[in-house]
């Protein structure tokens, strides 16, 4: 819909605005980045996330239509608040006003927001009222996630660029998940490179070869590891999200003796796949191990749950980390990196740093700062 016809020097400071809309919360973000894109360096001005997490708390789970709803709702504040905070908002005078409204553009302003009623409204408002703020280019989360909520950010991102006259690019959330290792300062990644991404959505191992050479070498068959920690806190009573409230569990009651039930089974989970030749993985066995000893209890005490949390974690962290120096072992990489929403887990991020060094001492490790585990626009604004 939108061609850009110039070109950005990337090795001049550039200001890019991202928006990130894939599932339940909205972002936007502004970054400043430079030094080109062999070794990127980010100053983020501003990383506004809006969660809607206790919305979908009521439901147990994310509802698509719900979630696009309130996208719609919160884009424009949290885009009010991003550009405040990065000193670009500056507000218009009333002339200034009148002829942006007059503008044609605002035709096919119409037709790119008409599935976005309550969006356009406050677009309509907001935007002209304020000046063009001094970006070189808006990157938007394109997929992967949920269909209604990404079109809601796609469609807000493609009406600021036309109107602002920026050029859009459209970014792969994974990728996001991948750079958002680089919003530390001073990390650089070496290639090849190793990527285990862990989210609600996705569980992948991803060979990188150099910057935007990406080839999924392992993903799961199933469920996601982030969809078996929410479908597992569930079975338990655990309140959505479910992997930081198992995770905190888990941990909590690391005193609690080793559960010997009444039934001869032990609290003892199976590793699915951890010994077979690929690199994919599969959860759902493992959300069905402890839904039939849940189903055997005579009674689901607090003991017994720490002791579930506890086994399904080291469950789900063994099989990851097997299958992550697996493909370290066969590919050789310089660098691996973890990503996604479950890379916020303490004992996951101990135990790959435990293990790689262990036996692969050369090989750095880079772990995002847990700010950046979950979904934000400032991984976007980097990919971009
Ligand atoms: O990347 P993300 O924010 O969203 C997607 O792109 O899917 O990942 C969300 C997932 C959820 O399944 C959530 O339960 C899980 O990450 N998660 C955790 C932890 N924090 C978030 N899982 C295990 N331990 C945690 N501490
Ligand atoms: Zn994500």
């Amino acid at each position: 819909l939108i061609k850009f016809k110039g070109k950005i020097n990337l090795m001049k400071k550039i200001k890019i605005l991202a928006i990130e809309t894939s599932c339940d919360e909205t972002g936007a973000a502004i970054l400043e980045g430079k030094s080109g894109s062999k070794n990127p360096r980010f100053k983020i001005l501003a990383n506004v996330v809006s969660s809607q997490i206790k919305i979908h708390a009521l439901w147990g789970g994310v509802v698509p239509s719900l979630a696009k709803r309130e996208h719609q709702a919160n884009l424009i504040p949290v885009l009010k608040k991003t550009l405040k905070e990065s000193n670009l908002l500056i507000f218009n005078s009333e002339f200034l006003i009148f002829k942006q409204i007059q503008s044609s553009k605002f035709k096919i302003l119409n037709s790119i927001l008409e599935r976005e009623p309550e969006l356009l409204k406050q677009f309509l408002k907001f935007i002209p009222a304020i000046a063009v703020p001094k970006i070189d280019a808006i990157a938007v989360t394109s997929g992967p996630g949920l269909e209604p909520a990404l079109w809601t950010g796609v469609n807000f991102a493609k009406a600021l660029a036309l109107i602002w006259k920026k050029p859009l690019i459209a970014v792969n959330h994974m990728e996001g998940h991948i750079v958002s290792v680089l919003l530390k300062q001073n990390k650089i990644i070496k290639f090849p490179a190793i990527a285990l991404l862990v989210s609600g959505g996705h569980t992948e191992l991803v060979l990188i070869k150099n910057w935007l050479n990406y080839r999924i070498i392992g993903q799961t068959l199933d469920d996601a590891a982030g969809e078996a920690f929410d479908k597992v806190a569930r079975l338990l009573g655990l309140p959505y999200p479910g992997g930081p409230a198992l995770a905190k569990l888990a941990v909590k009651n690391k005193k609690v003796p080793d559960f010997k039930p009444r039934t001869p089974s032990a609290v003892r989970f199976p590793r699915p796949m951890i010994n077979s030749r690929d690199f994919d993985f599969s959860f759902s066995g493992l959300k069905t191990a402890v839904l039939y000893l849940v189903r055997k209890l005579p009674e689901l005490t607090p003991e017994i749950k720490a002791q579930i949390c506890r086994e399904f974690q080291q469950a789900v962290i063994d099989v990851l980390i097997a299958k992550t120096l697996k493909a370290v072992q066969k590919y050789k990489p310089k660098t691996v990196i973890l990503g996604g929403g479950v890379a916020a887990n303490q004992e996951l991020r101990k135990q790959i740093k435990k293990e790689l060094s262990k036996k692969f001492s050369k090989i750095s490790l880079l772990l995002p700062e847990i700010k950046f585990t979950g979904d934000n626009a400032a991984m976007i604004a980097a990919a971009g």
